[in-house]
């Protein structure tokens, strides 16, 4: 909660601190009501610091005692202010003792100590260190930690914290101890413990270089048997970056702790991840293949975290892409090579472009838009974004782009043979990638200091008689809040050309071959690139494998696009096209809604459409991408005056079109990829069940009692939860007579699973009938809570911004429904609170009558009393 005026912090202001901590001792004394932590610091003054005396964080704590170098400190000796405790006179060497109180079953905002389902957990980043003691709580502050857990042996068997185990044992009153060790330096956001009565499945595993690790996954009692997947993602992770970057791990132990009340997707605390339970538990019973790919994704990225961010960590908040831009992009690799297969690694490279563009692209052009690194927040928690993290991976792959995959590992390794152990800026990255391949890479800072989407535009020329093919590149960047111009970028545009027989041409471009593909480099606001030997007028493939987060602008003639979409040897660029021809139809059509016209799909796109379904020739799950329409919020964004119900009604009427007329194609489809036996969520079967529920879900775009019951047999019969949901959602979106009482039977066989009844409030909240009238309904069913972030988002932020067409019902009821949950969140949990605050973002590109409701919302929320920063800075962004 907000104690002072909120205040903003420019990065701009970084000064280094006053004091190092060598050594940090912990004393827990852990009581749900009344924790008590002791605390020994020994703290060397910082030569490099301009400043003078001690400064520690503190938030919400009990100051017991405080005593330097063993002398008690009193009032005056020190002074609290603003959350920070300062002792101005102090020797140059001291260890500080500090005792304070705190009650972890009081703190609903799950962040610093907490507890959940009466364990304990902590979540420190980014700055909830502060809330469990005092400290120098900033991440260029590395300290080595020794961590005393003491508690009740019954209710809290299990004791962890980061690094070694080092000691254990009985104490009286029937509690026991635990002591752990980090043999690593670590800053305070890395700290970590758990407390707590759960189980682990445990293996060893033998490291390239001979030694054992103890990996461990602990869960609640009951979840053993969801355990697999995740310890098998750990396993393909440290064998990954083994030896595709040469890291290994540094730890005798690694565990993954699994909770399920949690504000993110996971934490990587040195040695000791803790996990939301939605990125641990799996079997294919309560889990669909997109969660099994959640968890693989992000047990990868907490591992690689271990090296990038904790080994080398960030300088301050401000460089978080440093480390998060850096672990996403890791991710993504290691997800794409877990595939294998080039096409694989294409429908994952479309699913992060899909991403980016759904909830980045709009994040880039609204009211918090804000460069890879902020120049200035208010609330660091509310710099966790689609920018610091998606683009920021972006950001990271063109350097593998321009550099190569060699280069960008002679890069990685500089760096870390730079830096180990240290806490760096963006830029250390950028020149490590950038003296390792001897390569001026000036220019390209721009990407982390300037917000906002480039635009390229893109024109050619075709001289028959000279065979030369000019294509003229441009770029702009709109203007975002505080910068109102932009320089030019370092772009990376990947080109190809296709014949007329749909091959790529070779290409020479400005005199060097350059094979299929050519790698330009846009540093101007224009340049013309030469390809000669060109010897008829091509189909310029441009931004293949979206080599650039940008914005292409080239006059493709539908013509030109049904060609690129039949025959693009770039995967990407070949989804691409049928993107544009289907954003292009939907515009038309939403325009057409709009104004009460006749909604027609023409035969061309829909015959392009059957092509790209019946090729057998291509993966199934491209084939499930390439059919897949542009959702409605993306529709939305192409949109200058936003009109939800015409959106919705447009997609709604293009998907029936297409369900019916490829009626027997998609019956086709649907039983040739059916994928009897054992459930496994490798991408070859996930990619068969993708296609096989996309059929489903067209033909129940065009209901009949055929259709449903394909779909109602397909719920009774499902052996996997994959399935299970596909069919349930289809029943829903139709409609079914089956629907309600599939939901109620779905409600009834997994009430005892805590992420199954997730998927059960959101498949409603997202359901084209479900009005607030029905959400509120929902809230009232005893399963809901607000305490519970993922129970939260399933219903609540699932309607708000994933059923556009009803929460901006004209009435404003969505808005008034939107205004009071983010303050009735705001009072439990400001980090949850502020992202449902975010789904207001976009207001201003609204039609007339809803843009006024939306802001008279805003207004009211902005207006309301004892908001936290962090919806504080949401909505007075907003509204600015
Ligand atoms: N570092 C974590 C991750 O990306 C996320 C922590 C988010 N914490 C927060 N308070 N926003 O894996
Ligand atoms: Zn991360």
């Amino acid at each position: 909660m907000r104690t002072d005026t909120p205040q903003t912090i420019y990065r701009k202001d970084y000064t280094p601190p006053t004091y190092q901590v060598e050594t940090v001792e912990l004393g827990f004394d852990l009581d749900p009501d009344r924790t008590i932590v002791a605390s020994r610091l020994v703290m060397v003054s910082n030569p490099e610091s301009v400043g003078e005396g001690i400064e520690l964080h503190g938030v919400n704590l009990q100051l017991v005692s405080l005593r330097m170098n063993g002398r008690t400190l009193y009032e005056g000796d020190y002074d609290i202010s603003g959350g920070i405790l300062r002792i101005p006179a102090a020797p140059d060497r001291v260890t500080l003792e500090i005792e304070t109180l705190t009650s972890p079953v009081k703190n609903t905002t799950l962040s610093g100590l907490y507890v959940s389902n009466g364990n304990f957990f902590t979540q420190c980043e980014a700055e909830g260190f502060r809330s469990i003691t005092y400290f120098p709580d900033r991440p260029d502050v590395m300290a080595k930690f020794t961590v005393m857990l003491r508690a009740d042996k019954n209710r809290y068997p299990v004791l962890l914290s980061n690094g070694n185990l080092v000691e254990e044992g009985d104490l009286d009153d029937g509690r026991h101890f635990a002591k752990w060790e980090d043999p690593f330096k670590k800053p305070s956001y890395l700290f970590a413990l758990v407390a707590a009565k759960l189980v682990c499945q445990e293996e060893n595993f033998r490291l390239k270089d001979g030694r054992d690790a103890l990996l461990q996954v602990w869960v609640e009692d009951g979840n053993l048997d969801k355990t697999d997947y995740a310890m098998q993602s750990l396993k393909n992770s440290i064998r990954w970056d083994e030896e595709r970057f040469g890291l290994e791990l540094d730890l005798d132990r690694f565990m993954i702790v699994a909770v399920s009340d949690f504000n993110m997707g996971a934490m990587e605390n040195k040695g000791l991840n803790i996990f939301n339970t939605k990125f641990v538990l799996a079997n294919p019973r309560v889990a669909t293949d997109v969660d099994y790919a959640g968890i693989e994704a992000v047990v990868g990225h907490e591992y690689f975290h271990n090296w990038t961010g904790n080994r080398v960590t960030c300088r301050d908040w401000f460089q978080l892409s440093l480390k998060e831009g850096l672990t996403v992009f890791r991710d993504q690799e290691f997800s794409a090579d877990m595939i294998g297969t080039d096409s694989g690694r294409a429908v994952t490279r479309i699913e992060q472009v899909r991403t980016l563009r759904q909830a980045q692209f709009p994040e880039d052009a609204g009211p918090m838009a804000h460069p890879v690194r902020p120049d200035s927040f208010v609330e660091i928690n509310n710099f966790y974004t689609v920018t610091v993290y998606e683009k920021g991976a972006e950001v990271v792959r063109m350097y593998q782009t321009l550099l190569g995959r060699d280069g960008f590992r002679k890069g990685m390794d500089l760096y870390f043979e730079r830096h180990d152990e240290q806490a760096v800026e963006c830029d250390d990255f950028r020149a490590a990638m950038a003296d390792a391949n001897g390569r001026d890479l000036a220019q390209f800072e721009r990407w982390y200091s300037q917000a906002g989407t480039p635009v390229v535009t893109a024109s050619s020329r075709y001289d028959a008689n000279a065979g030369a093919f000019a294509l003229t590149l441009s770029q702009s960047c709109p203007a975002t809040p505080g910068q109102p111009d932009k320089l030019p970028f370092h772009i990376p545009v990947a080109v190809g050309l296709l014949g007329a027989d749909g091959k790529d041409i070779e290409l020479t471009v400005d005199g060097k071959k350059a094979g299929a593909t050519a790698v330009l480099e846009l540093t101007e606001p224009s340049q013309t690139f030469q390809f000669t030997g060109v010897k008829q007028a091509p189909i310029p493939s441009i931004l293949r494998d979206f080599s650039a987060p940008i914005v292409l602008d080239y006059p493709y003639t539908d013509e030109q696009l049904l060609h690129l979409f039949s025959h693009d040897s770039d995967p990407v660029n070949r989804w691409e096209a049928g993107q544009r021809l289907a954003m292009e139809r939907l515009l038309a059509m939403t325009a057409a809604a709009g104004s009460g016209g006749q909604l027609a799909l023409d035969d061309t796109f829909i015959d392009a459409m059957r092509k790209i379904l019946v090729d057998e020739s291509l993966d199934p799950a491209f084939r499930e991408n390439a059919l897949l329409l542009p959702s409605e919020s993306m529709v939305a964004e192409q949109m200058d005056m936003v009109n939800p119900q015409a959106i919705h009604l447009a997609r709604q009427s293009m998907r029936k079109a297409i369900g019916s007329t490829l009626r027997k194609e998609f019956h086709a489809q649907y039983e040739a990829n059916q994928t009897p036996g054992d459930y496994s969520p490798d991408a070859i079967s996930a990619g068969k069940r993708g296609l096989k529920n996309l059929a489903l879900a067209y033909l129940s775009a065009a209901p009949d009692d055929a259709i449903n019951m394909l779909a109602q047999g397909q719920f009774d019969r499902a052996g996997n939860m994959t399935d299970r949901v596909a069919a349930l959602v289809s029943l829903i979106q139709s409609a079914a007579p089956g629907a309600a009482d599939a939901l109620e039977r779905f409600y009834a066989e997994f009430d005892n699973e805590a992420l199954v009844v997730d998927k059960w409030f959101a498949i409603q909240a997202a359901a084209p009938g479900a009005d607030v009238a029905a959400v509120r309904a929902l809230m009232k069913h005893p399963a809901f809570t607000l305490k519970n972030p993922n129970r939260a988002r399933s219903l609540i932020f699932n309607f708000c911004n994933g059923n556009p067409a009803q929460f901006h019902a004209p009435d404003g009821s969505g808005y008034a429904f939107w205004a009071e949950q983010v303050k009735a969140l705001d009072a439990l949990n400001p980090q949850v609170a502020s992202r449902l605050a975010r789904s207001m973002d976009r207001w201003r590109r609204y039609a007339p009558a809803l843009q006024a409701q939306m802001k008279n919302a805003l207004e009211k929320v902005a207006g309301a009393g004892k908001l936290s920063n962090d919806v504080n800075e949401v909505v007075s962004k907003a509204l600015t």
